[in-house]
């Protein structure tokens, strides 16, 4: 499937996006495990929070949904799972590998997780390695990379973690796992990362304690089922902010955003760029803090990005690197390894694809140099064909890059789209863009 995408020069709309991926993925998660019926709001019916919804129902638990976004799971109480018959499929969905290798570890089970060819390249180690360490016996293909094989094991004994690289869905293997362990599991990150699973435990019940960097839990504890709202997710309501700022002429409304203050990088990254984008109505919604978003063109700047950002903003460096190019000067991202890691090598993707469009963006091994145009009106960079390499993101960052291309783009390999961002599409169209669909 590809996309052809024109240049257009106004957007504006009220929309909500699809509800946050993170959050979807935990609320089956925590659901199955809780003692009682778990109602969700909101669910992202995206293919990657749906592989998590089939790898629980594959464990024997009984979901109901997802119907507009609504989900019931009955949770089957923590020591409640089945053996699945066969092996549990993560497709595209590294948050569905890494933390259900957590949270099978200690289930007493034997489970297999496979993926995509996406994700078949997506290094497991830093999950199995401290799962290892608290008593699990996993195995991996070469180079620790899926399937990943968890045999069964009863008793897994608590640990204190150093993590070696920021990242949320390890230190949710490692506290998920620590619910089945015996003693205090306690996880420290190098900088902070999204704390959904720290929120939602709680939200469930669970003692949680976080002291800086620490977050520590006891073993044994019970899951109480409780009802989510989902909000709409950040992450693909970036796409249009970058788009909203870099039009000619946008005022575009972003409905209910999760704004958790650990995801909220994109909005400090494009305000010291300077955009215009105003937060209206801030309110909590089951333990995350909500907005509407109202953003408006603004002229970018280029900066160096503070290296604290990046790990509140790991999901968004695709679409801000399509920000940087339209800005005036320079953009300098460091300290971003971790996005040679995701669905693809997004510094290399993203790097190739600016330069088919004439823009100098040098990948360097930890993040990019950005050399922006401008954009004022008439300057514009050129129309390419970029490919996608399946992943979901680098898609629609193109299509946003389209807007300001003085031909039409054609962006390749947009299937995935469908992992996260299922309406994009629709929602980018609504607004205004000048988008086809290829199948
Ligand atoms: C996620 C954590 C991040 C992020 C991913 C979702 C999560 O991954 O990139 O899209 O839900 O915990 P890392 O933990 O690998 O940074």
């Amino acid at each position: 499937m590809h996309y052809t995408v024109s240049q257009v020069a106004n957007l504006s709309g009220v929309i909500r996006v699809p509800g946050d991926k993170s959050i979807s993925h935990r609320s089956i998660m925590l659901g199955s495990i809780a003692d009682g019926t778990t109602h969700v709001e909101g669910f992202l019916e995206g293919e990657d929070a749906l592989s998590t919804m089939n790898a629980f129902r594959a464990l024997g638990v009984r979901i109901e949904g997802p119907h507009s976004g609504r989900v019931v799971v009955h949770g089957v109480g923590r020591e409640g799972l089945k053996a699945p018959a066969g092996d549990l499929d993560c497709g595209n969905s590294g948050t569905s590998m890494r933390l259900m290798s957590g949270l099978l570890a200690g289930q007493g089970l034997a489970a297999t997780l496979v993926g995509d060819e996406s994700l078949s390249k997506r290094p497991m180690r830093r999950v199995t390695d401290p799962l290892s360490q608290m008593g699990a016996t996993m195995r991996t293909a070469e180079g620790g990379r899926p399937p990943l094989h968890i045999d069964p094991v009863t008793h897994l004994k608590a640990i204190d973690y150093e993590l070696p690289m920021a990242s949320a869905q390890v230190k949710s293997a490692v506290l998920l796992a620590g619910l089945y362990a015996e003693g205090v599991t306690r996880v420290t990150e190098p900088a902070p990362t999204r704390d959904h699973t720290e929120r939602m435990l709680r939200g469930f019940g669970v003692d949680v304690k976080v002291d800086g960097r620490t977050v520590s839990l006891a073993g044994g504890q019970r899951l109480k089922a409780c009802d989510i709202d989902v909000p709409a997710d950040i992450s693909s309501a970036a796409f249009f902010l970058v788009a909203a700022s870099i039009a000619e002429n946008a005022d575009v409304t972003l409905q209910h955003v999760g704004i958790n203050p650990t995801r909220t990088g994109i909005i400090d990254i494009l305000r010291l760029m300077g955009a215009n984008l105003e937060l209206l109505n801030p309110r909590e919604v089951g333990g995350e803090p909500v907005a509407d978003i109202r953003v408006r063109s603004a002229q970018l700047k280029g900066i160096h990005i503070p290296e604290d950002l990046v790990p509140l903003a790991i999901d968004e460096f695709p679409v801000l690197f399509v920000a940087a190019a339209n800005a005036v000067g320079t953009t300098v991202l460091t300290g971003a390894e971790e996005l040679r890691v995701k669905e693809s090598d997004r510094i290399a993707v993203m790097a190739d694809g600016l330069k088919s469009c004439g823009i100098d963006a040098q990948p360097t091994p930890d993040g990019m140099v950005i050399q922006g145009l401008g954009h004022l009106p008439g300057v514009r960079y050129d129309g390419a064909s970029i490919q996608s390499h399946g992943d979901h993101r680098i898609a629609m960052s193109f299509t946003v890059a389209a807007l300001r291309a003085r031909s039409a783009m054609t962006v390749n390999d947009c299937r995935n789209v469908a992992t996260s961002f299922p309406n994009f599409v629709e929602l980018a169209q609504t607004i205004g863009f000048d988008l086809k669909v290829h199948p």
